[in-house]
């Protein structure tokens, strides 16, 4: 558990799809919802996927990561050739050993401390379970909560609640982290706290971070800014992060 990993060097694409079409079931007809998209993404990065509601961000999200199997195209990552080729438990397996997960609705489970939120994770993992217990204090002490171990969901506010998902998923060291809306329910103060987060994964633990937004106060943080538009990607600009970027009111 500690930050060199096995990855390649700065600049590698941490994972690399062509040509995703996925369609969905609308009446008798189908929708195209992504339309041939070509998407990577590179280790350190903190990559910034934009576009408006409905455009198929979170369908490009759950196809990269294993849990939407698209109608067409192909999905490299890490080492895996082609991620939509694998059983379903390899799926799994790999999204467990590898991948993080942010979502807007932080997802925790509400009998659980914050502790045990992401000490669950680690055990599932196969570590020991003061080994879990030990990894689980110090990313719940990163990201600024270590006076909230022993506190459940539902009395944390949602800036919290949302730092207990980003340690649930930083916990593992992830070489991919894909976070969906990470800062939408959030106001200005924790929007920046937990960006900030997500920018430090990238920077200080070489995670390829995959960030879906449409806040475009966020792109200040970004290394690259893909916007998507009716399923088709549009542009895609690198960029120089700004590291004393705003997003609270002053
Ligand atoms: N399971 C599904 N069945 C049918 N249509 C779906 C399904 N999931 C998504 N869609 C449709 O696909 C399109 C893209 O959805 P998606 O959730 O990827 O958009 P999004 O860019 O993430 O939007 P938002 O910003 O609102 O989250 C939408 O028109 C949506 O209605
Ligand atoms: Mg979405």
């Amino acid at each position: 558990m500690n930050a060199t990993k096995t990855h390649g060097k700065h600049g590698d694409f941490a994972i690399e799809a062509k040509g995703l079409v996925k369609r969905f079931k609308s009446g008798k007809a189908f929708i195209e919802v992504l339309k041939n998209v070509d998407f990577d993404a590179r280790h350190g990065d903190l990559t910034m996927v934009m576009g408006p509601s409905g455009s198929g961000k979170s369908t490009l999200i759950a196809a990269l990561s294993g849990l939407l199997r698209p109608e067409e195209g192909k999905v490299s990552a890490l080492d895996v050739d082609n991620l939509w080729k694998m059983s379903s438990g390899k799926i799994d397996k790999f999204r467990l050993d590898h991948c993080g997960f942010i979502f807007q609705g932080f997802n925790l489970f509400p009998a659980l401390s914050a502790l045990q939120q992401v000490e669950i994770v680690l055990k599932f993992q196969g570590l020991s379970k003061s080994d879990a217990r030990k990894q689980a204090m110090i990313t719940l002490k990163e990201v600024g909560l270590g006076h909230r171990l022993h506190q459940r969901p539902s009395i944390l506010s949602g800036g919290e609640k949302q730092r207990v998902a980003i340690a649930r998923a930083l916990a593992k060291n992830p070489q991919i982290l894909f976070a969906d809306e990470p800062t939408s329910a959030l106001d200005g103060e924790n929007g920046q706290i937990v960006i900030q987060l997500l920018r430090r994964a990238a920077t200080q633990h070489g995670a390829a971070v995959i960030c879906v937004t449409h806040d475009p106060r966020l792109e200040a943080w970004a290394d690259r800014v893909i916007k998507i538009e009716d399923g088709i990607i549009i542009s895609d600009e690198r960029r120089v992060p700004d590291p004393n970027a705003a997003l609270a009111h002053h």
